[in-house]
């Protein structure tokens, strides 16, 4: 039955076109071949009932259908801003029309994958991630003609993985299909000669996959980010996969793994091999049997290295240079020859005995002592003498360097301002409680030293990605990228760093400094704090110093004007105004230029009276967003932030409700339906952050 069959007036055919054309009952053989898989696919993946779904019909405008994105077969996207087009209802007929992309990210959807999908011939991107969705992947999707980003991530997919999935290879970009409910093994390529040469991530996780990790993975040489962890993978680690030379993220913790980590492995995290009992060797705790030690390399990062302790005239060496060469010239190779062939060959000591090592220094004349912590101890002399070192910052506690060992890694050296260190009675107990704290979100002390002349230098990892502040502040590159899920995660991160101070410990250890420099990032987003607890190291009058400077950076919750001494109130007020500087975009305190104070709470109340919070929130994150800031949680962290930062201690929140109502708030991962235009590598980007939160 056509629409133009009968007799009658133009107007009266063009209303009956139009009546006819646009009701739900219009048959699917006039319809568009994508239009009509597309219908039949709608039943398969959800109830009548979702709200997302519901807008493809075949009586609405297939611009109107969300999470899709159509083109012309000659590539050119149908352009949707134009009402015109939006109004043409002929599209959904024309042959030409393709369906190019589907987003329906956590849309609630409950049923399961439809094959119709792999039949959509121009289809690039399937994106189903949080749904409920369960059963398999349909053998048409891994035979679907243009499919290159397949993201089914969080869903209950309950069966094996297709062998068909490997003929999108070619083509292939992204694969996520990680914590889902699927077994077996990952399946074998029907073609061996399959070549995957575009395939850049692979996530697996959070599965129950079994058999061994395949060989091929290693052709696959676009790879850059593998996570196979929490399956049940058995078998060693194929040493293929040192073929992967852009491979930067490589997860396979909790399978079952066995044999000696292939040596390629160690310049990824220890973490990335925990839970398999079977693995030894590398910087596992695990030793293989017979393999020498000296092919054990180090983790990137930390300072590790195979042979001996810093010798005490070496760093009373460095320590000269530090002092008379860095902080002018900035940048500087050290050498220092003389005191480099005087490098005792002292044996590795694993775990130093704090209380001994104090007492032979007492015996051992005027020479200085070092003190390793976990992570720290077998940092050598030789790597610390060949390196070269830049200025990261000055504080009231002291000057940090970077130094770059000859090895490769690099090291945050902090020394200690001359006469600001309590005497050894107090410094001893107090450095050692610092020494052993490790969290995910606080900067890890590794090693200590103490000069003949009282020099201190404490060794910290080093993070280069820089601090929050520079982020927020410095320069123009960073800052777009800054988009809210980061500035989330990173102010959660912070919070649960000094959460682990304030009740993770025998007893609860203030912060004393917190503000945007002292929040340091790592390359995915991780807050990791520093400069905690130093005041227990330092005498009153050089903590006062730092209080005073922490007035002029607009962190110190007033009460501290009175009383001195910092406490777990004051670091919630500073946390306060670290959130209020992420949402807002402003520095607090002075600005750099000298040009104003922005009092942020004072800014915050005054907009909130006048009812402009909306314009309170920094543009880069508002920009391009279609959720509402209250639908992106900004408001309630504006909230958050102000319950942080009120004037009178009593009321604000303990570190614990800081916590929970960051986590109430957490930006979903990306905002599927109507998201800016897609490009592999945002997506890849976020996703490997978002899995690591
Ligand atoms: C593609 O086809 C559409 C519709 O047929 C046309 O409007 C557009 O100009 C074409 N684009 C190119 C680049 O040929
Ligand atoms: C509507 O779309 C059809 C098919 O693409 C096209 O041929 C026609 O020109 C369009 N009409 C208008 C008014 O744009
Ligand atoms: C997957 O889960 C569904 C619903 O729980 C169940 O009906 C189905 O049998 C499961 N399929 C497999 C292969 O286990
Ligand atoms: C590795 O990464 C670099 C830089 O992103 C890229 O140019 C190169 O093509 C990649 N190598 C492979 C084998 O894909
Ligand atoms: C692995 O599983 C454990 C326990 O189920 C979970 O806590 C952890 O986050 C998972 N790891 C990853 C990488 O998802
Ligand atoms: C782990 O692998 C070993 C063989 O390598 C096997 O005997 C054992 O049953 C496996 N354990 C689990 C829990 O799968
Ligand atoms: C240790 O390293 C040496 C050279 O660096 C190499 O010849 C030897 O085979 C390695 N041994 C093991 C057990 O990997």
């Amino acid at each position: 039955m056509g629409c133009r069959s009968r007799h009658l007036s133009l107007s009266a055919i063009l209303v009956f076109i139009f009546l006819a054309c646009s009701s739900p009952l219009a048959r699917p053989e006039n319809l568009n071949k994508d239009v009509t898989n597309l219908l039949t696919a709608k039943a398969t993946l959800s109830d009548e009932d979702n709200p997302f779904l519901q807008t493809w019909d075949s009586g609405s405008s297939i611009c109107l259908w969300r999470g899709t994105q159509w083109s012309y077969m000659n590539g050119t996207s149908l352009n949707c801003d134009d009402p015109t087009v939006v109004a043409n209802q002929t599209l959904l007929k024309d042959p030409e029309v393709v369906v190019t992309s589907i987003y329906l990210g956590a849309t609630g959807l409950t049923g399961s994958i439809p094959k119709e999908l792999g039949l959509l011939s121009s289809l690039h991107t399937l994106w189903l991630r949080e749904n409920y969705l369960r059963g398999g992947i349909p053998l048409e999707i891994g035979n679907s003609a243009s499919l290159s980003v397949l993201v089914l991530d969080r869903n209950g997919l309950n069966s094996s993985m297709p062998p068909s999935l490997w003929n999108l290879c070619p083509r292939l970009t992204i694969l996520e299909l990680d914590s889902n409910d699927l077994d077996g093994e990952i399946p074998v390529p029907v073609n061996p000669w399959t070549e995957c040469s575009q395939l850049r991530e692979l996530r697996l996780e959070n599965n129950r996959l079994t058999g061994e990790i395949p060989s091929f993975l290693g052709d696959f040489t676009a790879l850059y980010a593998v996570d196979l962890s929490n399956n049940s993978f058995s078998g060693s680690i194929p040493s293929d996969l040192s073929k992967l030379t852009n491979l930067t993220t490589f997860n396979v913790a909790n399978n079952n793994l066995s044999g000696p980590l292939p040596s390629f492995m160690t310049r990824y995290d220890p973490s990335s091999f925990t839970g398999n009992p079977g693995l030894c060797g590398g910087p596992l705790s695990a030793e293989c049997d017979g393999s020498s030690p000296s092919n054990r390399s180090t983790p990137q990062g930390s300072a590790r290295s195979p042979s001996g302790g810093l010798g005490p005239k070496v760093v009373a060496g460095i320590i000269i240079g530090v002092l008379s060469f860095f902080v002018v010239a900035g940048s500087l190779l050290i050498f220092l020859t003389q005191a480099r062939s005087r490098v005792p060959n002292e044996k590795k000591q694993l775990h130093v005995d704090l209380k001994r090592e104090f007492d032979e220094e007492e015996t051992g004349g005027d020479s200085g002592k070092i003190v390793h912590f976990e992570g720290g101890e077998t940092l050598t002399a030789e790597d610390v003498l060949n390196a070269t070192g830049e200025v990261l910052g000055k504080t009231s506690y002291g000057t940090v360097y970077k130094a770059k060992l000859s090895n490769g890694h690099t090291i945050a050296l902090r020394l200690l301002r001359e006469g600001t260190a309590r005497d050894r009675g107090e410094f001893v107990p107090a450095i050692q409680e610092l020494g052993m704290i490790r969290h995910r979100n606080l900067v890890p002390l590794r090693a200590y030293y103490s000069g003949p002349k009282e020099e201190k230098l404490l060794v910290y990892d080093y993070m280069p990605r820089g601090s929050l502040a520079d982020l927020l502040h410095n320069g123009s590159s960073g800052k777009p990228g800054l988009s809210w899920e980061r500035r989330h995660k990173i102010v959660l991160g912070a919070a649960r760093g000094l959460a682990h101070l304030h009740t993770g410990l025998s007893t609860p250890l203030i912060h004393g400094n917190l503000k945007s420099k002292n929040i340091l990032v790592d390359d995915n987003y991780i807050a990791h704090l520093s400069d905690y607890g130093l005041e227990k190291l330092m005498i009153p009058a050089a903590t006062n110093d730092v209080i005073t400077a922490a007035g002029t950076q607009g962190y110190k919750a007033p009460e501290l004007i009175k009383l001195k001494k910092a406490n777990t109130k004051t670091d919630i007020y500073s946390l306060g105004i670290v959130l209020l500087e992420v949402l807002t975009g402003k520095r607090p305190g002075k600005s750099v230029d000298w040009d104003e104070v922005v009092d942020l709470p004072a800014m915050v109340k005054a907009a909130v009276l006048e009812e402009k919070t909306a314009d309170l929130f920094d543009f880069n994150i508002v920009r391009g967003n279609p959720r509402t800031p209250s639908e992106d949680g900004l408001v309630q962290a504006l909230q958050l932030a102000m319950g942080c930062c009120a004037p009178t201690a009593v009321v604000r929140p303990e570190i614990t409700e800081v916590i929970r109502q960051l986590e109430d708030i957490r930006p979903k991962v990306v905002s599927s339906v109507q998201s800016p235009p897609y490009t592999p590598d945002s997506a890849s980007t976020r996703s490997r952050e978002a899995f690591d939160y």
